[in-house]
């Protein structure tokens, strides 16, 4: 994430996902992976791997664990924070989220004219 202002987007793919699920969603034109922990929170990512562009909701994920192993070439990320574990240097990008008592699910997208996208080259 960034310090520039963002616009807040409804998610309604979100709405009503269970604890421990993840959803691939469309914002505003970005491809976002949306995950809601099995502690309540939620957390969003970019939603194509940083390899080769496989939709990270097709991987393997651990509730559990919080990871996510892509369906691709195997790469793991730690959805809690994003980080890479297989390779470790490889991040993803995290978008701020807002969830409401209600059960609304909001994306910020930074007004920065950037692309909220990460790649890595092969480890
Ligand atoms: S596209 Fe995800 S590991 Fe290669």
């Amino acid at each position: 994430m960034n310090d520039a202002p963002v616009q807040w987007f409804d998610v309604p793919e979100a709405e009503g996902l269970w604890e421990g699920d993840l959803v691939d969603a469309e914002v505003a034109g970005e491809q976002v992976l949306v995950v809601h922990h099995l502690d309540g929170t939620f957390s969003a990512y970019q939603g194509a791997c940083p390899h080769q562009e496989f939709p990270l909701s097709y991987g393997k994920w651990d509730e559990e664990a919080g990871t996510l192993t892509c369906s691709g070439h195997g790469w793991e990320f730690d959805l809690n924070s994003g980080a890479g574990i297989n390779p470790s240097g490889c991040r993803l990008y995290r978008y701020p989220v807002r969830a409401t008592d209600g059960g609304a699910v909001r994306i910020g997208i930074p007004r920065d004219g950037e692309s909220h996208y990460n790649r890595c080259r092969e480890a």
